[in-house]
């Protein structure tokens, strides 16, 4: 066990943009206007604003309550945590499920978030202003990813050096610590991330109409695209798992991640307003930032028709086609452009640094690491993971992690980890962990929601998604043949991680008993 001094955070506000900053993120600009838009626009909110009641705000809760009583044992990692809530054997090795999906979403989430620094490079050079059409902006991005070839991209390199660049920058602020390092970023990065944002939404709705000839494609068409309730499809589950599935993605729930930046908090730090004010700062940037800036845009510029085509591509062609399509065509295109792709490079590396501060606890805090050989194994490990995901792109191997880490396994670890709060460790004491020191009166109907509605609900989610989902995809029903190796390998590498946690937790937690005397105070 490691009696290196446990870091802290420097201000109360500093933690807020740390983990609003872990919150808001690429899921918030990209993901959630293209779930919104195809799962049924304004009615997709219902099950949204449901998800988040009753699964988003009672997670946020119970993770960082699980975080902050870990810490007083010493523990910034969640198979720590998990002993000391329940002294069972097997607890490490749940909480070690947590580490698999916060280090598989790092790796691909940050060669994701790569592309957003290279195109906001492109966009102040103006590199793709002589691309003029949707089918020649989806060649440059896929030449960029190395797939195909165009004048501008004829190899994999820029995207691989910028790859490399992005993980020097997150590894620099890592290195740097939890407050000089990861609080300064969100210091800088949050303020400027809603300034950009503003900008670009005042920017978006002074469009008006960009073709004469075609009046009905406005912002305040694309506005009503997005929100324009379609209830029909509330009866179709499909939807209500959307939209439990992109609660978890934004608020980062599920991953581990909110455990860790908890657990640098003393014993009698408030969370509850903590937990509520990122949450909702989180859906503000989300829904009315979210929704105000790529879809709109789109709509204005190609129309519904074009729009909806988009979207069904998903929230790169979104982001990485006809986002820089609209910048060629607007004055000070390449100024927007810039700003739109640092919002998301600011957006992705403060989450992608709050999924790597896990690992780097479980190293200091288990193995008795410093911090500097914790930041250097981890970033280490990361360059080598991310290979496979950069040069397989095309063969799906990116996606398939994304489904099992970030869509199928947060909710996994969601359940496992409200089930032994609130069952093992018990109601009582969840909720005195909860409510001890909060600066809010947490309503006590949350307390049944947390015992009852939330565990119910994430076992529906997880059965259904299971059955209608999951077990397809295992199968590889939809999968290509020529594909099928490469899902198979990013399922190897997966379990590999997963194998290679389970024996470091084994090795870690074997050799001396557990901290499970509390050293708050030490
Ligand atoms: N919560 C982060 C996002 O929305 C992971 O991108």
């Amino acid at each position: 066990m490691s009696d290196i001094q446990r870091e802290q955070w420097g201000s109360r506000i500093g933690l807020i943009l740390a983990v609003a900053g872990n919150a808001v993120g690429l899921g918030n600009f990209l993901r959630f206007p293209v779930q919104a838009a195809s799962n049924g626009g304004g009615a997709f909110m219902i099950p949204y604003f449901i998800a988040f009641l009753l699964l988003g705000i009672p997670l946020m809760w119970i993770e960082w309550a699980i975080g902050r009583h870990g810490g007083k044992y010493g523990h910034s990692s969640a198979p720590g945590m998990f002993h000391v809530l329940w002294n069972h054997p097997v607890a490490k090795y749940i909480g070690a499920i947590g580490m698999v999906i916060s280090t598989s979403i790092l790796v691909y989430y940050t060669y994701i978030e790569s592309w957003t620094l290279g195109y906001s490079i492109f966009s102040m050079i103006g590199l793709y202003w002589d691309v003029g059409s949707f089918k020649e902006m989806t060649n440059f991005l896929a030449s960029y990813q190395g797939l195909t070839k165009t004048a501008h991209f004829s190899s994999l390199w820029p995207a691989y050096l910028l790859m490399v660049l992005t993980f020097v920058i997150n590894f620099y602020v890592l290195w740097r610590g939890l407050s000089a390092g990861i609080e300064k970023l969100a210091k800088i990065a949050m303020p400027l991330l809603f300034i950009f944002a503003v900008i670009l939404v005042v920017r978006v709705f002074t469009i008006d109409v960009p073709d004469p000839s075609h009046p009905e494609n406005n912002v305040w068409a694309g506005l009503n695209y997005i929100w324009n309730p379609d209830f029909s499809l509330l009866s179709d589950a499909k939807v209500w798992l959307a939209a439990a599935g992109q609660i978890f993605f934004t608020l980062s729930v599920g991953m581990g991640t909110i455990h860790a930046y908890a657990s640098y908090l003393r014993p009698k730090n408030d969370i509850a307003l903590s937990g509520l004010t990122t949450a909702v700062t989180n859906e503000s940037a989300e829904v009315i930032l979210g929704g105000s800036i790529a879809i709109p845009a789109a709509v204005a510029f190609f129309g519904i028709p074009m729009t909806q085509a988009i979207a069904s591509g998903g929230a790169f062609d979104l982001g990485f086609v006809s986002m820089p399509l609209i910048f060629t065509k607007i004055p000070m295109g390449q100024f927007f452009g810039a700003l739109w792709f640092l919002l998301l490079f600011f957006a992705g590396i403060t989450s992608s640094v709050a999924m790597a501060q896990p690992i780097i606890a479980f190293l200091k805090d288990e193995f008795g690491f410093t911090h500097r050989r914790a930041t250097i194994v981890l970033g280490v490990l990361v360059l080598l993971l991310v290979q496979p995901v950069v040069l397989f792109f095309g063969h799906g191997f990116l996606n398939e992690m994304d489904y099992w880490a970030g869509t199928f396994g947060l909710v996994v670890f969601a359940l496992l980890e409200t089930i032994i709060f609130a069952w093992v460790f018990g109601i009582d004491n969840a909720w005195n962990e909860i409510t001890s020191g909060a600066d809010i009166k947490v309503p006590v109907i949350f307390k049944h929601i947390i015992k009852y509605i939330t565990p119910a609900y994430l076992i529906i989610i997880l059965a259904y998604w299971t059955i209608t989902e999951a077990i397809p995809t295992l199968l590889l029903e939809n999968a290509a043949a020529e594909d099928i190796p490469y899902l198979w390998g990013a399922r190897l590498l997966m379990l590999g991680i997963f194998v290679v946690f389970i024996l470091l937790v084994r090795k870690a937690f074997g050799k001396a008993s557990i901290h499970t005397v509390s050293s708050a105070g030490e």
